[in-house]
């Protein structure tokens, strides 16, 4: 481990079936004033927001609400919630719902008392907050982004087609606490449900596949990927599968809480690749970065042999014996790409709604990461983007 690092990760989790029973005890810490965030309606369709305005309306507290949060939470929605929670002087950010609502939650924090335009700010200065920071807290119901337990916060500018990750330095960013039961996650749909998983998976792959070291957290990093491929199995075969439910709702949440990035630069680049697809589309997140990491994995394979044959041999199960190291590497992208496809993730952008005559527009709008194990140029993202129709 040749990296120094500071770890501190404030959030107080509670987990498990009926986990929501200590949220009265922690709302009971802040003022009476809240402002409930949530998405397009599903938590009013299977109990959560009844279970949770109960719980509000018990402790007495003064709800403002903020309803209609969208995948991929947007520029224009964050400005309505500012005079929202302005106007009720904010004392505590609920958010019930999955990455949107929780990194929507975030924005709103650090927005609600700045006197700047968040979007310059935060997400084109890439500034840390300078104003009061109001609390967050979580109810998770879609698993995969780790937004639950870390500072990012994703907000995409419709009129820009930027879509953009800002993980904030602050932990006062970060939820407070969060409550995390794996049967909220039960009503998902297939379809977001197989998305969170890939999201779960590629945040290890983002973090896992930089540097030469021997680094501990690329052990961590391998024991939560084969976790979130067994369990993202048998999820797949039975949604209602709890003990699989509540091993993804787990793993998402260490994939990326900075555990797993302790010491080790970091790669992110099938993100930035997703984002830019995500920005242009609106595609679902977890199906963005399914649709690109083939392409980009096999393109970089060459560049990080040694951590590619190791992915294969610790992670898939690869045996080695009578394969030159590239075959290994190969084969290790060819299990993962199995298990992708037996879960039913969108293999290609074209499935997303991206036309050939849109690639260079995509180009335009992908952020360059260097933490990997090769800075693309903007031909090999064209060229990734080409190989991934
Ligand atoms: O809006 P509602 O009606 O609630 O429906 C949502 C939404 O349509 C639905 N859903 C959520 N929980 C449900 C449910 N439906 C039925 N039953 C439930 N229990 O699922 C849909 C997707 O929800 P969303 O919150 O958009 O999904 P996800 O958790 O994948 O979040 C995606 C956002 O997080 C960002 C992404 O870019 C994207 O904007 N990310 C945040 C990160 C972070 N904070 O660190 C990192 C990630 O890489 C990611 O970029
Ligand atoms: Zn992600």
């Amino acid at each position: 481990m040749l990296g120094n690092f500071t770890y501190c990760n404030p959030t107080k989790l509670y987990f498990g079936e009926g986990a929501i029973k200590n949220l009265g005890g922690e709302l009971a810490k802040y003022g009476k004033n809240v402002v409930l965030v949530y998405g397009g309606g599903s938590i009013k369709k299977n109990g959560i927001y009844d279970a949770v305005t109960a719980v509000l309306k018990e402790r007495g507290k003064d709800v403002a609400e903020i309803a209609g949060v969208m995948p991929n939470p947007t520029l224009a929605k964050l400005y309505e919630g500012m005079e929202i929670a302005r106007a009720h002087g904010a004392d505590l950010i609920l958010a019930v719902g999955g990455g949107s609502v929780c990194d929507y939650a975030k924005a709103l924090a650090v927005s609600v008392h700045c006197e700047e335009d968040p979007w310059q700010k935060y997400y084109v200065r890439f500034e840390e907050p300078s104003c009061k920071i109001v609390p967050v807290a979580c109810v998770l119901t879609m698993v995969g982004t780790g937004s639950e337990m870390n500072a990012g916060s994703v907000i995409t500018n419709r009129e820009t087609k930027q879509k953009i990750g800002h993980v904030f330095a602050s932990e006062e960013v970060m939820p407070r606490f969060s409550v995390l039961d794996p049967t909220y996650t039960f009503t998902l749909p297939h379809y977001q449900m197989v998305a969170g998983i890939y999201d779960i998976f590629n945040h290890i792959c983002e973090q896992y596949f930089s540097g030469e070291d021997d680094n501990t957290s690329d052990y961590i990093a391998e024991g939560l990927m084969r976790s979130v491929i067994r369990s993202g199995i048998d999820a797949n075969k039975d949604p209602r599968d709890y003990e699989a439910r509540s091993n993804l709702m787990w793993t998402a949440t260490w994939a990326l809480n900075t555990l797993i990035a302790c010491g080790k630069a970091t790669d992110w680049m099938v993100h930035m690749l997703g984002q830019a697809v995500g920005g242009v589309t609106d595609a679902t997140h977890g199906m963005t970065l399914a649709a690109v990491s083939l392409a980009y994995y096999r393109h970089i394979l060459p560049y990080g042999l040694k951590k590619f044959v190791r992915f294969a041999v610790n992670v898939w199960g690869v045996d080695p014996a009578g394969r030159t190291d590239e075959e290994t590497a190969r084969e290790g992208l060819a299990a993962m790409e199995r298990w992708m496809k037996e879960l039913g993730l969108v293999m290609n952008i074209s499935e997303l709604g991206v036309k050939e005559s849109m690639l260079e527009e995509l180009a335009d709008v992908t952020l360059v990461m260097n933490g990997g194990y090769k800075a693309l140029g903007r031909e090999e993202i064209v060229e990734i983007f080409r190989e991934s129709l």
